[in-house]
């Protein structure tokens, strides 16, 4: 177990080649500039190895490419990188997809959570479980859900992070393992892979392109930046309690509409167009995290303002056309509403 005020020296980001992991990879390297950080990463859809380029402190950085739901591969890595510690925010994170195919979540977010925890129990270091506020379902306002809340998934990808948790605290209640849970809200900023509701919208709204809103758009989310949320996990790091559940909010609900109108004001007039579109099934209507523990806990609060940060996202995602374009990858939205057709 790390010593409590001692920052790890070498940490092992699983998932850093996506957006929320790498933004963390970022943190770290440049924030703490005695840290080694290594990658291990699979390289999905949703892994990108642009990402890995350019980094703060890069010779500080290596970059395994590994499955966690490989024991094997995972306990090698542990074994050549000797690290301190493990974040992993390796998952499958999109619900859309997990509603068409749930199998690659059961591997990545149950079999590999598993994984990971078996593995660095043996080597007896620390183990973050970056995880959702959407374990908790869907809330009417004003409810936020705190860390005693009972947890009730409603689609397959909340489902499997959900047993993902489960499985980190019962190694704790069990085994006394030094594991700790955070779980955030919506995230937003640069690097995230363009199927998800920010970056979707400001390419399509850059292409003059509809843009999909699911049902009536009164959907409700809570927005954090990418860098508000590593810091917090950076501190959980740090300072947390072993077997401690810490959440992230930005205090900052929207609704679809809401997000979708100022993500068109950012990018400009381009003839771009909301589009009603078939509701995704099981659509939940609202999350929110009560993060008073957290608060008193880790002194975290988040500092982006949304208005900031968002002209920012949007800046970035223009200015790197090269790389937008790379991780497009298919058309998610035409095979979405080719297999949603007759449900
Ligand atoms: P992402 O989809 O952008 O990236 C996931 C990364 O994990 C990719 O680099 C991918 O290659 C890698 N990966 C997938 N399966 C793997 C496997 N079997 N082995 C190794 N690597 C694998 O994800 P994200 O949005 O950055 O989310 C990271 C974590 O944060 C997830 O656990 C997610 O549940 C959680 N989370 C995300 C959000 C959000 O708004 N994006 C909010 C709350 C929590
Ligand atoms: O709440 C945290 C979760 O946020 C994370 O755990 C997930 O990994 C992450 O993907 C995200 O899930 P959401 O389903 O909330 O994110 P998504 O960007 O897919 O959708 C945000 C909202 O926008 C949701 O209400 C659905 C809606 N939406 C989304 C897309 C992609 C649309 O209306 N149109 C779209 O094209």
């Amino acid at each position: 177990m790390p010593d409590p005020h001692t920052p790890c020296q070498r940490i092992l980001v699983t998932g850093a080649a996506g957006f929320i992991g790498n933004a963390f990879l970022r943190r770290v390297l440049s924030k703490r500039p005695d840290a080694s950080v290594c990658t291990f990463d699979a390289l999905t859809y949703a892994g990108h190895e642009e990402n890995l380029e350019d980094l703060p402190g890069a010779e500080r950085h290596t970059f395994i490419q590994g499955d966690v739901a490989d024991a094997a591969a995972v306990r090698k890595a542990i074994a050549s990188f000797a690290p301190d510690a493990v974040v992993n925010f390796a998952a499958e994170t999109h619900v859309d997809r997990s509603i068409l195919d749930a199998e690659p979540f059961l591997r990545t977010n149950v079999f590999g959570t598993q994984v990971l925890l078996e593995a660095c129990r043996a080597a007896d270091i620390r183990l973050i479980c970056i995880s959702t506020d959407e374990v908790y379902g869907s809330l009417e306002a004003p409810l936020e859900a705190d860390t005693d809340c009972a947890l009730a998934p409603r689609n397959p990808y909340a489902a499997t992070k959900a047993a993902g948790d489960l499985l980190a605290q019962a190694a704790f209640i069990t085994h006394g393992q030094d594991v700790i849970i955070t779980r955030s809200t919506n995230n937003y900023g640069p690097r995230q892979t363009p199927e998800k509701l920010v970056p979707l919208m400001i390419l399509r709204a850059r292409a003059g392109a509809s843009l999909p809103v699911y049902g009536d758009g009164t959907h409700v989310r809570d927005w954090l930046h990418v860098d508000d949320h590593s810091d917090g996990i950076l501190a959980a790091l740090e300072r947390g309690k072993a077997g401690a559940l810490y959440h992230f909010s930005g205090s900052n609900e929207q609704s679809t509409l809401g997000i979708v109108r100022a993500v068109l004001d950012a990018v400009g007039p381009t003839g771009a167009r909301i589009e009603h579109v078939r509701d995704r099934p099981g659509h939940d209507r609202r999350y929110q995290l009560d993060v008073s523990t957290t608060h008193a806990a880790l002194g975290w609060a988040p500092i982006v303002p949304f208005a900031a940060g968002l002209a920012s996202a949007v800046a970035w995602y223009l200015d790197n056309d090269a790389w937008s374009r790379a991780t497009a990858g298919e058309d998610l939205r035409t095979f979405l509403e080719a297999n949603y057709a007759g449900r």
